[in-house]
């Protein structure tokens, strides 16, 4: 069922790529990207891009005003497209009923009403965001609910996979595409026209259909299963520390067993990004509705021990700087929630940098990819301006960031932080200089060998003639 024109409401992390990637894979199918941010839509016309993705800006260049345009038109590209994906944010409520765990559907509810008000044909929408089982519901019932005459509409779900920094990778070779719909001939209709686009580079096997709901849930439950494998290797971290035994080397010997798999075993500082934390809470908060309190429970576990451990770690750089990094200097390397990419929501080295921050660390934050004023937002968020001002300061380079620091503290795993000139980083810091690694990806012995004191997750290392921090109660090894 051949399509001409697609519109796509949200031009963020999953609608400018996504788009970007079916407009290169579909050169007959003209793609508009609406979004409300005039300043997003300049951006995604010019030659600096909103976000950073490998490879993604080679693709842009190659289809933007051919067949992919980004605009702040959005009743124009509503009205011309035959299917819509909606790609608008759905954050944690922070506010009301839910507030903290409910996903806030006001972004999607807007859009469905937009759509409902300006089409004047038959459209499909698509849900691409991330959403609570039985959102798509809820837009049928919008559109329903003020449709016009020769106006049908067909909702599925269509949730992404992405990852950031693979975006265009996983976009491109997707493990499986996900699509939900009505189980009548007009649902099917619609579903093998989604089918369609996606069958331009995706063989068959990789495109699953079912119901609405399966579909809305596995997403969910994807990115709970994600979360859950990363919980379960920090709280073995916990373990690793008070007994000798080395995380990485627990986690291979556990991924290695085929019916566990390799994947998403590394321990590290907690989980971040967009996803996750909203994603788990979201389901929580479905349990609890649904009068599960068990299941919820279980699900809340996950956000608790990434708490723990963005806390533990924390408290270990206070404690091991012998108890007090009041007015002390500390390099944080990395701020983005994973490498390979400028996004910082819901970083664990917010959470890191706030905690010693609290204590009254001078913090000196490098990271390749997050501007100045990200960092300064996301540190100022419900802080006092006047004591991020003091006590942060931002920095070009990691040696200048390092410069006359007792601490340097990896909360980003960029690959640039693995081959340092750490002999020069060392020599420029006050002694005892101490490596706090929350990623594992540091050469433990070579840094040890330069006279670091390295301290890192899940492990605890040998580090002959020096200073031995307190160990108490809650663990704390040296
Ligand atoms: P984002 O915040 O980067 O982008 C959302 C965009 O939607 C914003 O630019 C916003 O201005 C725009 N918008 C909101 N309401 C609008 C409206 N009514 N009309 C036009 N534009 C509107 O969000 P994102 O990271 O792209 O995530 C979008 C959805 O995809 C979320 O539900 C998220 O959970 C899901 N998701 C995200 C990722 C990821 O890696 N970021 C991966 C998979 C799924
Ligand atoms: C995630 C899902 O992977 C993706 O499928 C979904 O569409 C969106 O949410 P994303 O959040 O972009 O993607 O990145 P991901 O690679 O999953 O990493 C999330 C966080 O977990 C990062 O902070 C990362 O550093 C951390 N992580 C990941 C670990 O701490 N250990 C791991 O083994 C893997």
């Amino acid at each position: 069922m051949p399509l001409k024109k697609i519109c796509c409401i949200g031009a963020g992390y999953v609608g400018g790529p996504t788009c970007t990637v079916i407009a290169q894979k579909c050169p007959e199918v003209t793609i508009t990207v609406v979004d409300l941010s005039q300043e997003r839509i300049d951006q995604w016309n010019s030659d600096n891009l909103p976000i950073f993705e490998p490879g993604l800006d080679d693709i842009v260049k190659e289809c933007r005003g051919r067949n992919l345009f980004f605009s702040t038109e959005v009743d124009k590209g509503i009205k011309e497209a035959e299917l819509i994906f909606i790609c608008v944010n759905t954050p944690t409520k922070n506010y009301g009923l839910g507030k903290g765990r409910a996903a806030d559907l006001k972004y999607i509810e807007s859009a469905a009403r937009r759509i409902a008000e300006v089409a004047n044909n038959s459209k499909i929408v698509v849900e691409k965001s991330t959403v609570p089982v039985k959102a798509a519901e809820s837009i049928t019932a919008i559109l329903k609910a003020n449709t016009k005459p020769n106006v049908k509409y067909q909702v599925l779900s269509n949730p992404e996979f992405l990852a950031e920094g693979t975006a265009v990778k996983d976009l491109m070779f997707p493990d499986r595409v996900l699509i939900g719909g009505e189980q009548t001939p007009e649902g099917q209709e619609a579903i093998q026209s989604l089918c369609w686009i996606y069958k331009h580079w995706v063989t068959e096997e990789r495109i699953i259909t079912m119901n609405t709901w399966s579909s809305e849930l596995s997403k969910l439950a994807a990115n709970a299963f994600l979360a859950q494998r990363i919980s379960s290797i920090n709280a073995m971290s916990a373990i690793c520390e008070m007994t000798g035994a080395d995380v990485n080397e627990v986690a291979h010997a556990v991924g290695t067993d085929s019916r566990i798999g390799n994947k998403f075993l590394q321990a590290s500082v907690g989980f971040g990004g967009s996803c996750f934390q909203k994603d788990v809470l979201n389901m929580v908060y479905l349990c609890e509705c649904l009068n599960l309190p068990e299941v919820a429970e279980y699900w809340q576990q996950v956000i608790k021990i990434n708490e723990y451990q963005r806390r533990r770690f924390a408290d270990r750089i206070i404690e091991s700087l012998f108890n007090t990094v009041t007015n002390k200097k500390i390099a944080i390397l990395g701020f983005a929630f994973k490498k390979d990419t400028g996004d910082t929501r819901e970083s664990s080295a917010i959470h890191v940098g706030r905690y010693l921050m609290d204590e009254g660390a001078n913090l000196r934050i490098y990271d390749p990819k997050v501007s100045r004023q990200q960092i300064t937002r996301d540190l100022t968020d419900s802080e006092d301006p006047n004591k991020v001002r003091d006590l942060v300061t931002i920095c070009d380079d990691p040696y200048q960031a390092a410069l006359g620091t007792h601490a340097l503290v990896v909360c980003t795993e960029w690959d640039e932080f693995k081959t340092l000139e750490y002999d020069r980083i060392y020599k420029s810091m006050l002694k005892p200089a101490f490596v706090f690694d929350g990623r594992l990806i540091l050469d433990h012995e070579k840094l040890m060998s330069l006279g670091f004191q390295v301290i890192t997750i899940g492990k605890r290392l040998q580090r002959p003639n020096v200073h031995r921090p307190y160990a108490t109660a809650k663990g704390v090894q040296s």
